[in-house]
């Protein structure tokens, strides 16, 4: 039996993975910061799926959460990682509390660096498995420290993907999907129209394809395929003119 481990597996993009990969027979270390809310989604896994389902409690923003994390993955075992956990930030750069750009950076690269490097740990030795790093459509776009981390989420993937033959590592690149993260964030999203939210679910079933394709970049649907092929060939500056003017808005 597989094993996958996903950070912010409660919620959203995250759960949407606990689904697929426990309907397809992994067994799942689940993470994430809220315990009752783990317990529960591992109880609902286990009886709906006949998995077994391992919870493990962490904050990756702070250091014990992220060691206890790289701890376990270096424990062996996991054959899967699912590195998920994500939030925005209520406003623009100049209104963000500079301790919390800090703290996205945390979740979105060191996080993401670190439980890569304890995952490969095991996973070159074996010479196959997987790490899926959830990045965004914003990554191709400019739009403050969300949009940075990410961009560095999908160049780190990629050349990691390179050094180790047989494990794949995969960038997935989702433009609107619709889970907690806009609430949480506070980001007025109700400029966004219809044709651009995503199912979260239609999201994990093409990044499930992707990675058996060997792809190192997933861009679920045509229309954000075409919206990230369109941005490319816009000028830098024009696209960070474009980023801050589009989709979403701070209440
Ligand atoms: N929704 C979108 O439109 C969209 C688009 C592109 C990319 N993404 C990316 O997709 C990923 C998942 O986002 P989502 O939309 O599914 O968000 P979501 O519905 O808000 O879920 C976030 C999950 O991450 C966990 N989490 C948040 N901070 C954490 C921390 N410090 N340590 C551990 N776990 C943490 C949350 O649980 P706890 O609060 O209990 O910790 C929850 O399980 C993120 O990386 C996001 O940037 C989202």
């Amino acid at each position: 039996m597989l094993t996958a481990l996903i950070t912010g597996a409660t919620a959203g993009i995250g759960a949407a993975f606990t689904r697929r990969l426990a309907g397809d027979g992994f067994r799942l270390v689940l993470v994430a910061r809220d315990r009752e809310r783990l317990a529960a989604a591992a109880e609902n896994l286990r009886k709906r799926y006949g998995v077994p389902v391992e919870v493990l409690p962490a904050d990756l923003s702070t250091e014990a959460g992220l060691s206890a994390v790289e701890e376990r993955l270096r424990a062996g075992g996991v054959d899967l990682l699912v590195n998920n956990a994500g939030f925005g930030h209520p406003g623009e750069f100049l209104e963000v509390p500079v301790a919390e750009e800090l703290t996205m950076l945390r979740v979105h690269c060191e996080a993401v660096l670190r439980l890569t490097y304890a995952a490969l740990q095991y996973l070159t030795e074996r010479g196959r498995g997987g790490v899926i790093n959830v990045a965004s459509v914003a990554a191709f776009f400019s739009r403050g420290t969300y949009s940075a981390s990410k961009a560095w989420v999908v160049n780190f993937s990629g050349s990691v993907a390179a050094e180790v033959p047989g494990v794949r590592v995969m960038a997935l690149c989702p433009g609107f999907v619709r889970t907690e993260f806009h609430r949480r964030a506070e980001i007025d999203v109700s400029g966004v129209p219809d044709f651009l939210w995503l199912d979260a679910d239609y999201v994990t079933r093409v990044a499930m394809r992707d990675l058996a394709l060997g792809k190192v970049v997933s861009v679920p649907s045509l229309r954000y395929k075409a919206i990230v092929g369109v941005g490319r060939l816009i000028p830098a500056n024009r696209v960070a003119w474009i980023s801050a003017r589009v989709g979403r808005r701070y209440r």
